[in-house]
């Protein structure tokens, strides 16, 4: 798997994977350029000890849907449906030329390849009480507090079921959509969905510059596949694992051990906040900067160094005051201003047209995920709402909290050890 935090690895791949179509020209000839056979051969397998579509970097498309189940829907039409889903996947994600899934066909889709598609699946809270499973409602998917300054749209927000669809092509990512739909239809009914994108692979010969539409680079400081604790910060460990002991005995304002059907689990923190983009753009340059406390071209931290230089949070500036000032974003989101708090940001940018004020309906597809919310989301959101300088730019307009098991094993089920 391509893992997000090795972007620059990730990124060597995709040109080098360039290069190797771009040997295989003549034989594809007029038929398609090599830099799209590339893209589509990307292949994210579908089985594993985690969902796909986690640590792996952020596709080009997304959709986030929610489903609330029908009326009378319960335990086994759900398990159904986390089975019909699951094969459905399974036959998208195939290498090569993916299969049809039996459930729905449009031909959407035909001639592509996996297009590194991913789709990924979450229970909300209210699914549980629907399918008679209180007693396996994990304690970390406790409502999430009222932040101040929310403006929530209920329509919006939550729901009994979440999918979240990653893939580099449109067409592929919309025809995952249709099939998650079509295969859901008289067991779940879509509640609200939402688009997402990012950067197209092979736009760009930097792919750890990944901006938002703030113009930002985003994801600098995220948690790295490569550092001892990022297991133990987004997933959920194996009941009895020392991992698990650990999580328990850290405490710290965490909701202590998940359930054991959650192991290899993470909990997903999605918002969709947009960005009061006609104010920031009349920001200079180098006071939309001081917001964030890095550089906007190349993302380095205000105290000084490059784009992966350590941020130094204590470092005085020529003028005597503090170089990331006190209300800088990454200041009042860092892990190291928030008890340890951490999380892995997995975003998509919206844009929803221009909305009744003339202003862009635009802004982030906030995904964070973590081992548990009250360590992760929950502190630093606290923190941020009152404290962080970006925050007069950002508006919180829908919110959900979904428990999203391990991946399934060859044969199996996502959910298959909660539904079974
Ligand atoms: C860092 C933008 C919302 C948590 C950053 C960075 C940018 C950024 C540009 C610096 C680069 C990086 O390290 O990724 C934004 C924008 C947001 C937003 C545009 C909303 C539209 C949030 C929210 C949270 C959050 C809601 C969590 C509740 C963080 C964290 C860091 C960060 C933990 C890393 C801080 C560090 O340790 O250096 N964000 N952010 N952000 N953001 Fe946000």
């Amino acid at each position: 798997r391509r893992l997000l935090g090795t972007a620059g690895a990730a990124g060597a791949a995709g040109l080098v994977a360039g290069g190797a179509a771009g040997a295989g020209i003549a034989a594809a000839a007029e038929d398609r350029p090599a830099a799209l056979a590339s893209v589509g051969a990307a292949h994210i397998p579908f089985e594993g000890a985690h969902q796909a579509g986690i640590v792996e970097p952020a596709q080009a498309r997304g959709h986030l849907v929610a489903f609330d189940l029908a009326p009378g829907a319960g335990r086994g039409a759900a398990a159904a449906l986390l089975r019909r889903w699951s094969d459905a996947v399974r036959e998208m994600t195939r290498p090569g030329r993916p299969g049809t899934p039996a459930v729905y066909d449009d031909q959407v889709a035909d001639d592509a390849g996996p297009s590194s598609l991913t789709v990924t699946f979450g229970f909300g809270r209210t699914f549980f009480a629907r399918t008679g499973l209180t007693a396996r409602l994990p304690e970390a998917l406790a409502p999430l507090p009222d932040f101040p300054a929310d403006a929530l749209d209920p329509r919006r927000s939550n729901g009994d079921l979440w999918v979240q669809i990653g893939a580099d092509d449109a067409l592929v990512a919309f025809h995952a959509l249709r099939v998650v739909q079509r295969a859901a239809a008289g067991t779940a009914a879509v509640r609200w969905q939402m688009n997402g994108f990012n950067r197209t692979p092979g736009a760009t010969a930097r792919p750890r510059t990944a901006r938002n539409l703030m113009g930002q680079i985003d994801g600098t400081n995220n948690p790295k596949p490569s550092e001892p604790d990022f297991a133990r910060t987004v997933f959920v460990p194996a009941a009895g694992s020392a991992a698990s002991a650990a999580a328990s005995a850290a405490g710290g304002g965490g909701t202590g051990t998940s359930p054991a059907w959650m192991a290899g689990g993470s909990y997903a923190v999605v918002r969709r906040i947009r960005m009061l983009l006609d104010s920031w753009d009349h920001l200079p340059v180098a006071r939309q900067e001081k917001v964030i406390g890095r550089r906007k071209s190349d993302g380095a931290p205000l105290s000084g160094g490059t784009g992966t230089t350590p941020v130094d949070l204590e470092r005085i500036g020529a003028d005597g005051a503090l170089a990331i000032a006190g209300d800088a974003h990454i200041r009042v989101a860092a892990a190291a201003s928030n008890s340890g708090a951490a999380m892995l940001r997995r975003a998509f940018s919206f844009h929803d047209g221009i909305g009744t004020d003339g202003t862009p309906d635009a802004g982030l597809l906030f995904i964070a995920w973590q081992a548990d919310p009250m360590r992760g989301f929950v502190p630093v959101q606290r923190k941020l709402d009152g404290a962080d300088g970006l925050s007069r730019f950002l508006r919180h307009e829908a919110s959900g909290l979904f428990a999203v098991p391990g991946g399934a094993g060859p044969g199996e089920y996502v959910g298959q050890s909660l539904l079974e």
